[in-house]
């Protein structure tokens, strides 16, 4: 029986297997291949990315093997890609428009249960159209009068190969006659290089500065040109800008001043120098010192750098900027002027400079803040200049701290410190001094006032009758 069952699977088997034979003796029609619509076939730079698709025919059963290939040697052991699908119809393979990739394509699939092939598809030539375009910079990003600085162009992605760069530079304000570019140097790029550069000291005026790049690619030369790139000695003022503000003040998000724009800094993980920086920034404000700085961790699109301080510049333009590896954002600055000291009182008597109270007495200190910045904060009440209550706190509202009896005798004061920060604090409050007095009680002060009595009343006694005797 089970025999029986085993040649009959067997013979279904051959039959099945036979007709794939058959089948597979003749092509099967043939895919086409194309540019992925996205791809400007008219356009194509090099070193782009691009994307050919190869479409199999509906009446196809699937799955099937798909390969990608030169059509100078196209046969069925070459391919250059392959991808296998169980159900698209059109696949797509991308590559890096190479020298070498510029040619004639053509794919062909293999259905893989039959192992039939298909005829290729119609060749598709795959044309290098130009360059993208190399890209110009300036080292530092902005720069004030009398420092160095470089124009640098790079190719737009890194290895290029037989590249030459060539420099331009002009003079502005443009001078009659003087329109033209005038050619700098040039540099052949040897295997790992990417850029030239023009060193430039001692910046004075202005320059525009513009690159050209040529490759030869295939037995022809290929060029394109940079955008004009503008070198001009700037005074980089700094500002600090509070939230939902547009004016300056002595807290707030550090901005510098670039041409017409107010650019954010930025900072890296990397230079650690964000205490550098705030010290500077709140001194070329005077705005005092630094109570606060934090760099915040998203980084804005238009930063223009990180100035690399070292906290004794009188101003950030004396900073230079570095702008690379930059991938937090700016700094939230809050200088002292911005933070005045907080005023300590005491409940039901003020903020007189001594209190006398007694023993049994409980005492309640005020310590209140008035500042623009919306910053969390602590309150930090001292005895005696040690840090003895803490608690957080904000502008405007007081924030006390009770003591029962005995209260300990000393000089009191209170002071803000940023939350987050161990280091940065105001200016100490007002001090109130406080001095333990217990008046004595009325029994005696009776009593006193009676022996007093009694002793000038004796004293009087004896006088009149030592004069009288
Ligand atoms: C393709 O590129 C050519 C040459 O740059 C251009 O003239 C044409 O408008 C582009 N076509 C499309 C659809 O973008
Ligand atoms: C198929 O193409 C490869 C190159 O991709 C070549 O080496 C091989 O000889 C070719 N085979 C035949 C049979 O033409
Ligand atoms: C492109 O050229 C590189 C060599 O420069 C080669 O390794 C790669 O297979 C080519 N890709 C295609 C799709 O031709
Ligand atoms: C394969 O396709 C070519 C055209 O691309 C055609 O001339 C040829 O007859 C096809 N061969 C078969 C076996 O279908
Ligand atoms: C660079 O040029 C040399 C000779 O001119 C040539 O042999 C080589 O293939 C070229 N390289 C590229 C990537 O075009
Ligand atoms: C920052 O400046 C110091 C000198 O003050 C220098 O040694 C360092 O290399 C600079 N850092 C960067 C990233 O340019």
């Amino acid at each position: 029986m089970k025999l029986h069952t085993l040649a009959v699977l067997w013979s279904v088997c051959w039959c099945m297997f036979a007709v794939q034979r058959v089948e597979s003796k003749e092509l099967l029609p043939a895919p086409t291949l194309s540019f992925n619509p996205r791809v400007n076939q008219s356009a194509i730079l090099l070193y782009s990315d691009i994307s050919l698709q190869c479409t199999i025919p509906n009446n196809v059963r699937m799955p099937v093997e798909i390969h990608l290939t030169h059509a100078e040697n196209a046969n069925y052991s070459s391919s250059i890609q392959s991808r296998t699908t169980w159900s698209l119809r059109v696949v797509d393979f991308e590559f890096q428009m190479k020298p070498d990739n510029e040619t004639a394509f053509i794919c062909w699939y293999r259905h893989i249960r039959s192992e039939g092939w298909s005829n290729f598809s119609a060749s598709l030539n795959v044309i290098i159209a130009g360059l993208s375009d190399p890209l110009m910079f300036l080292i530092p990003p902005a720069f004030p009068v009398g420092v160095k600085y470089i124009a640098q162009c790079e190719t737009p992605t890194k290895g290029y190969e037989n590249t030459t760069l060539k420099l331009y530079d002009r003079l502005l304000p443009i001078r009659p006659g003087k329109e033209a570019f005038e050619y700098i140097g040039l540099r052949v790029l040897l295997p790992g290089d990417w850029g030239a550069s023009v060193y430039r000291t001692n910046a004075g005026e202005t320059y525009e500065f513009i690159c050209e790049m040529e490759v030869f690619v295939n037995g022809r030369a290929l060029r394109s040109r940079s955008k004009i790139l503008t070198a001009m000695p700037e005074e980089l003022p700094v500002r600090l800008i509070p939230q939902n503000s547009d004016s300056g003040s002595c807290y707030g998000y550090a901005f510098l001043r670039v041409r017409d724009d107010w650019r954010p800094l930025c900072f890296s993980s990397t230079l650690q120098n964000t205490a550098e920086v705030a010290k500077v920034i709140c001194r070329e404000l005077g705005c005092g010192s630094v109570l606060d700085h934090k760099m915040l961790s998203t980084k804005s699109p238009d930063t223009i750098g990180t100035p690399n301080c070292t906290g004794n510049e009188k101003k950030i333009a004396e900073c230079p900027l570095v702008s690379y590896d930059c991938n937090q954002g700016t700094l939230s600055v809050i200088c002292s002027a911005s933070l005045s000291p907080p005023k300590l009182s005491l409940s039901e008597r003020g903020a007189d400079s001594l209190a006398y109270i007694r023993t049994e007495e409980s005492v309640t200190f005020r310590c209140i803040f008035e500042s623009p910045v919306d910053h969390s904060a602590y309150i930090v009440f001292t005895h005696n200049g040690v840090e003895s209550y803490t608690i957080s706190a904000r502008s405007g509202y007081a924030e006390r701290w009770s003591l029962s009896e005995t209260v300990p005798e000393g000089e009191y004061a209170c002071f803000v410190r940023m939350q987050g920060s161990t280091v940065y604090r105001t200016e100490r409050s007002n001090v109130i001094s406080i001095y333990i007095y217990d008046p004595p009680p009325a029994g005696a002060v009776a009593g006193g006032v009676i022996t007093t009595f009694f002793g000038v009343l004796i004293l009087i006694l004896l006088c009149v009758y030592g004069r009288s005797s």
